[in-house]
């Protein structure tokens, strides 16, 4: 694995190799890398020729400078990670090299990017924008994987995509669990053994939620979740969406839409988690 730190490196390693003709796969992470960060780069090795892989926790989307400040960083562990996990190209620009001026652009992200994570946390979204649009410029892949996990940063990179003009396949990937259903997280080393415990009943809950779909109406499975999670006096809902998975916005009748996604964000102490189940298919 070539690991490169400056845009001009990146360029003509990726070019030498586009010039030969190959494929080219793009997994965009914030590093702290764990099992369903290496899902997206086995999904884009099976897919492409050429996988290239980019670590860099990008200031401009984090609201909290706390946040910013914690965010775990392990270099050399991720580069053995990437290394083992078949990536050829690993990119870890500093901060200056991504910014070399401060990046001003307003992204019109539009309707996708004012609910839920957007409400809660304004300017993260036009942040990942900012540094997503970048790296996809410096890379130019022909195809870019990102995680179910992150289910509404999904439809922002389309839309970003979509206002760009970029041609590159966006491939949305499913969320990789602990075996006790915990969604993987580079979130979850900060939570106690017991907040460590109980975590996984946000997965229950939402799991068994899905008994529910077409019985109840959605506000009383929108209700029952957020009460059940908060019976756990160790977790506070922020906020739980029963959204359209095309749009992103909150419906108020199953009819609504064919595909029904329920994204929730929970804090265990001052840890955020965030989670999602799909309603429709069973
Ligand atoms: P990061 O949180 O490092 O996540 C990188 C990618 O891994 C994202 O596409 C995320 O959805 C995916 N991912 C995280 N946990 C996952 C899990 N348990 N299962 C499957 N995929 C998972 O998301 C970001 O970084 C940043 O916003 C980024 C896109 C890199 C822009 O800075």
């Amino acid at each position: 694995m070539k690991i490169v730190r400056t845009v001009n490196e990146l360029k003509s390693a990726v070019g030498a190799l586009k010039a030969e003709g190959r494929s080219v796969g793009f997994v965009p992470t914030m590093g702290a890398l764990h099992d369903g960060h290496i899902s997206l780069i086995n999904r884009a090795r099976a897919d492409n020729d050429i996988v290239v892989a980019s670590v860099f926790v990008n200031p401009t989307q984090f609201n909290n400078p706390d946040d910013l400040r914690t965010y775990p960083r392990t270099e050399e562990a991720d580069c053995a990670r990437l290394g083992d996990a078949g990536v050829d190209i690993a990119f870890l620009p500093s901060v200056e090299e991504m910014y070399p001026e401060p990046d001003t652009r307003v992204f019109k992200l539009g309707p996708v990017a004012e609910v839920m994570e957007g409400a809660m946390r304004p300017g993260h979204f036009n942040g990942v924008a900012q540094v997503v649009s970048r790296l996809f410029a410096m890379v130019g892949p022909d195809r870019a994987y990102f995680g179910e996990k992150d289910f509404q940063q999904i439809a922002v990179i389309r839309r970003m995509v979509e206002l760009e003009g970029f041609d590159i396949d966006i491939v949305a990937c499913p969320i990789k669990r602990e075996a006790d259903g915990l969604a993987l997280s580079s979130r979850n080393v900060r939570l106690t053994p017991h907040q460590r415990d109980i975590a996984p009943n946000i997965h229950r809950i939402l799991e068994e939620s899905r008994d529910y779909y077409l019985v109840l109406s959605v506000d009383e499975v929108r209700r029952k979740v957020i009460d059940a999670v908060n019976a756990y006096p160790e977790m506070e809902v922020e906020y739980y969406d029963i959204v359209n998975a095309d749009d992103m916005q909150p419906i108020n009748e199953w009819s609504q839409c064919a595909d029904a996604v329920g994204c929730i964000t929970v804090y265990l102490g001052d840890v955020r988690l965030i989670d999602n189940i799909k309603y429709n298919q069973l």
